[in-house]
């Protein structure tokens, strides 16, 4: 853990009483003023800490920037995925880098937030909109030991932990729409985007990338989703602290990805279903090159939807956008 983890992390612990910078000095090996240069580093990105000779250093706010060290320093230390966090100003696509850094050989667990992107990419070839220092635009590289049918084991865990997090950190009740939109009172609030490096019977590599929008305002959007999407904060009415939503989101992704790793992909998919909105409806799907249209009957074993066309045929869809038929 890195000093300013140690810092951050001691800050945080000692609330409202405070802590001395001899205690911090003493327990980092470090001298008093390097310290105090680490304190201002930490003012000069935003953080307000108040010093008084007796209580010592204490934290009166946090900024609603991301801070690699700031996250890490909120996660346990035996943490996967968002072992190694990294944080970009501006970037085309998460996905797209973390996919280089995967070919590049980084490790599984690497967590890559952008504060915009220029490109963001959807599902089906879509554009996510990603404005500066307003949602959570990251992606996690993965190394799996899955084949690539399975993949969409991974989707079922994102939509799963995004959630738990969103349950955890606002008042609201997110569901899930099949395969990854999570809406909140009927209006998609986040996507997850997987994409992967295979071979025809392995995968070398898997991007997780998720989309949530945190602190839009309806200017944010363009006038084509205003009555499809939203945001967290126009929801609840009120801003969500993106760094603390970071922090649970990471903590419930490394809780299920390690569930799958196990061999408990059926846990989660239970968990998945009991939010699912999409299951016991009439759909209609589509896909690039077709619409149509069935009973939502379950989930199969490799994330897959199930669904009882009119004929009574069962059939395996792993992929498309869904919508809902009136019964
Ligand atoms: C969807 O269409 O619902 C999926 C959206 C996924 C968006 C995220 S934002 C971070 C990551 N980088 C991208 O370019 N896309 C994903």
């Amino acid at each position: 853990m890195s000093t300013l983890q140690h810092i951050l992390r001691a800050l945080r612990k000692s609330g409202d009483t405070g802590i001395h910078g001899t205690a911090i000095s003493e327990t980092l090996g470090i001298s008093r003023t390097a310290v105090w240069s680490h304190i201002e580093e930490l003012r000069s990105l935003g953080f307000g800490i108040d010093a008084e000779p007796h209580s010592g250093y204490r934290m009166t706010s946090i900024p609603d920037v991301l801070l690699g060290d700031d996250i890490r320093s909120q996660l346990p230390p035996d943490i996967l995925l968002g072992r190694d966090i990294r944080i970009f100003r501006e970037t085309a696509s998460t996905n797209q880098l973390v996919d280089q850094m995967g070919l590049n050989g980084e490790n599984e667990g690497l967590a890559v937030f952008a504060e915009s992107q220029t490109h963001g990419r959807g599902r089906l070839g879509r554009k996510w909109i990603s404005p500066q220092n307003k949602g959570l635009w990251f992606s996690v590289l993965l190394r799996p030991p899955l084949r690539p049918p399975e993949m969409t084991q991974l989707t079922v865990i994102a939509a799963t932990a995004l959630t738990r997090a969103i349950r955890q950190v606002t008042d609201l009740k997110p569901d899930i729409k099949w395969p990854n939109d999570i809406l909140i009172n009927g209006r998609k609030v986040a996507g997850v985007l997987t994409e992967m490096s295979a071979e025809p019977d392995r995968v070398l590599h898997a991007v997780l990338g998720i989309g949530v929008d945190v602190n839009l305002e309806e200017t944010d959007f363009p006038p084509e989703l205003h009555s499809i999407a939203t945001s967290l904060r126009l929801e609840s009415g009120a801003p969500v602290m993106r760094s603390t939503l970071a922090v649970r989101l990471l903590e419930a992704l490394d809780q299920d990805y390690k569930r799958i790793l196990k061999g408990e992909f059926e846990a989660v998919a239970e968990e998945w279903e009991s939010q699912c909105i999409t299951l016991g409806k009439h759909v209609r799907i589509h896909q690039m090159d077709r619409t149509f249209e069935g009973y939502a009957e379950s989930l199969d074993s490799e994330g897959a939807l199930m669904i009882r066309n009119p004929t009574g045929h069962l059939e395996r869809v792993t992929g498309g956008d869904v919508t809902f038929k009136k019964d």
